[in-house]
């Protein structure tokens, strides 16, 4: 059997080793019986099994060993080996490793003392291999989930740590900031670094990678008093056009939002602006990029001002650069424009030194947000290992999913603002939770390729509760809406979901808004994915097909409000789609 999929160094606990797959610690002093005893179950079960030849070396041996289940033999006796259930419960290292005891007979007053002293079973002889591997393998299966959980929590409070790390480092970035004030310089270049300071305060409170770099993107452009403003982040040998922002187009467009540019990516060589700024590590300031001397190895490539109908000018263009002087991409602010809309000549020298001092802490807060992400994206890798066939990139389409339905809502009710793109920040990080309790549902239950039987599903739907859980332990603002999300996107309009509520002695599914909406949206996302995905267990469906259901579930399981959203905005959906297909499988 390999290693088991949560096996990995960082993730390995201080107190040494911790069980990966199914292993037995056999106390048994017979010697030949416990020869044979051992060899059966390793064949029939597919145990990994030690043998302990004393009682008294038992607890010792499971420590050293790390067993997921403590087969007790007292064939030939049980005396000592009631005593040594007890020392097993009063010892920290493996109080929690289930105990079963194998007898050749009992009476009914040693079973019942065995249970009292924590005796997690008790098997009497003739017992079948059959039963007996069974019963093992259920308390080896338990304990390993248990010890599973307790590891996306360890996981979960090192996001914690991280993100108060995050908080300091920008603490520092304002203080630097705040040091060059004293600078001999006009009270304009003070005014805009005390708005720069308010922007890196609110940069603080951004986590989520993708709301960061939209927001990094419309501050640079507004405090530069630029026209337009683009930021390509860097991947491998490439920087992908990522963010794009651009008044004058925005304006022609009904909506007033800047229109939908797909997004490309080009070869980081010295040939185009960004590449040069990329590889050289310099800023560049360019006065009119149609303009560009011929000895310049860089070119301005005006297909993109073609497109669009639009003339890009003056430019410049920082690199992101981190501390180890890594470049993490490039931002580029276009055409400045002068009091009431006139277009100003050129940028200034102050606009070159804010826009790098603003590069600086839009890097800091960057690495951070992608550090916080990474994290939130290894405790669903270590869900997701166990259903390979669900890749991180279906996390990934729900939360974008999801961002766009609470747009469109949010849109509706007019709110906008730094207050609304916090909440849609929290609701695009605890979407890519929904699923993490997943981790502590049995693997041979996930991945089983048909459909599930009435008693499977009840476990499988455990898997809210337990993820759940993991948000409890001293719970932030983000720990609520990840909770909330997690505990209730399979609850339905109509009541008939799970895991539901209590009510007055009654058991019954949430109803309508008693779901909040970040868990109706989420929940709707999911499905939308859910279908239009292959899983294990089903093939993918068509869009049409897909949306066929959806609408016919408008008010049994899905808010109707947020089906409509689906529909009137299912270009965007499909787009989130189509930028984040499944990787191949490894
Ligand atoms: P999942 O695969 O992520 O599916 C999420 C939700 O999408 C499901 O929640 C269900 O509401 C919807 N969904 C998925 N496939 C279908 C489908 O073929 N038809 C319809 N009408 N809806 C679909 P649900 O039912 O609460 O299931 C929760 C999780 O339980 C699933 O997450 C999956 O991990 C597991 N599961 C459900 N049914 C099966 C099954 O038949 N076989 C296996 N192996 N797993 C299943
Ligand atoms: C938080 O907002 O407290 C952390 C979650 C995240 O990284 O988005
Ligand atoms: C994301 O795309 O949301 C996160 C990617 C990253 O961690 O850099
Ligand atoms: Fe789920
Ligand atoms: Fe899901």
């Amino acid at each position: 059997m390999s290693m088991g999929p949560f096996h990995s160094p960082e993730m390995s606990s201080a107190s040494g080793g911790e069980p990966t797959n199914d292993q037995i610690l056999l106390v048994s002093g017979a010697f030949t019986a416990s020869r044979e005893l051992a060899k059966l179950l390793r064949t029939a079960g597919g145990f990994s099994v030690e043998i302990c030849p004393r009682v008294g070396d038992a607890i010792g041996e499971a420590i050293r060993s790390c067993p997921t289940v403590v087969l007790l033999d007292a064939r030939e006796g049980i005396g000592d080996v009631l005593g040594v259930v007890g020392e097993f419960q009063r010892t920290a290292e493996v109080g929690a490793v289930p105990c079963v005891i194998l007898a050749s007979s009992a009476t009914e007053s040693i079973r019942e003392e065995a249970f009292l002293r924590g005796v997690d079973d008790f098997v009497v002889e003739p017992v079948s291999t059959v039963e007996l591997t069974a019963r093992l393998k259920t308390h080896s299966t338990a304990y390993l989930n248990i010890v599973r959980r307790n590891r996306s929590i360890t996981a979960y409070e090192s996001l914690q740590s991280e993100l108060r790390h995050a908080h300091r480092a920008l603490d520092d970035a304002r203080l630097r900031l705040s040091a060059r004030e004293g600078d001999p310089g006009e009270e304009e270049w003070r005014e805009r670094v005390s708005a720069l300071m308010q922007v890196g305060i609110e940069l603080n409170q951004i986590h989520d990678f993708h709301t960061l770099m939209d927001r990094i993107l419309s501050e640079a452009q507004h405090l530069l008093k630029a026209d337009a403003g683009t930021i390509f982040l860097r991947e491998g040998d490439f920087l992908r056009f990522a963010f794009f922002l651009n008044e004058t187009l925005a304006q022609r467009t009904a909506s007033g939002q800047t229109p939908h540019v797909s997004s490309f990516r080009l070869p980081i060589t010295d040939r185009s602006v960004a590449g040069w700024v990329c590889l050289t590590g310099q800023p560049l300031h360019v006065a009119d990029c149609y303009a560009i001397s011929p000895e310049a190895p860089y070119r301005f490539d005006s297909s993109f001002d073609q497109l669009l109908g639009y003339r890009t000018k003056s430019m410049i263009a920082m690199p992101l650069k981190n501390q180890s002087g890594r470049i993490l991409g490039v931002v580029e602010v276009i055409n400045p424009v002068g009091e009431n809309g006139s277009s100003r000549p050129n940028f200034s020298e102050a606009d070159i030194r804010l826009l790098e001092h603003f590069a600086n802490i839009a890097t800091v807060a960057l690495e951070r947000a992608r550090l916080s992400d990474s994290v939130i994206l290894r405790m669903i890798r270590m869900a997701e290992i166990r259903d390979p066939a669900e890749t991180g990139r279906h996390v990934e389409r729900v939360a974008g999913y999801s961002a766009v339905l609470f747009e469109e809502w949010a849109r509706r009710r007019g709110l906008e603002g730094p207050a609304f793109e916090r909440q849609r920040d929290r609701l695009r990080s605890a979407a890519k939770l929904h699923d993490i309790g997943k981790i502590g549902v049995p693997d041979t239950i996930l991945k089983k390729p048909g459909r599930l039987t009435a008693e499977e599903f009840e476990l499988v739907k455990k898997h809210a509760e337990i993820g759940a859980d993991l948000f409890l332990h001293d719970p932030s603002d983000f720990d609520d809406a990840a909770r909330e999300v997690v505990l209730l996107h399979h609850e339905r309009w109509d009541g008939t979901g799970y895991p539901g509520l209590d009510d007055g002695g009654e058991h019954r599914g949430r109803r309508g808004e008693e779901t909040p909406l970040f868990a109706r949206i989420v929940g709707l996302a999911d499905v939308f994915d859910a279908l239009s995905s292959s899983r294990c267990y089903k093939d993918s469906w068509s869009e049409e097909k897909v949306l066929e259901l959806i609408r016919s579930e408008s008010e049994r399981h899905f808010d109707p409000e947020l089906v409509d959203i689906l529909l009137e905005r299912i270009a965007e959906i499909r787009s989130v789609r189509e930028s984040l297909p499944d990787l191949p499988r490894p």
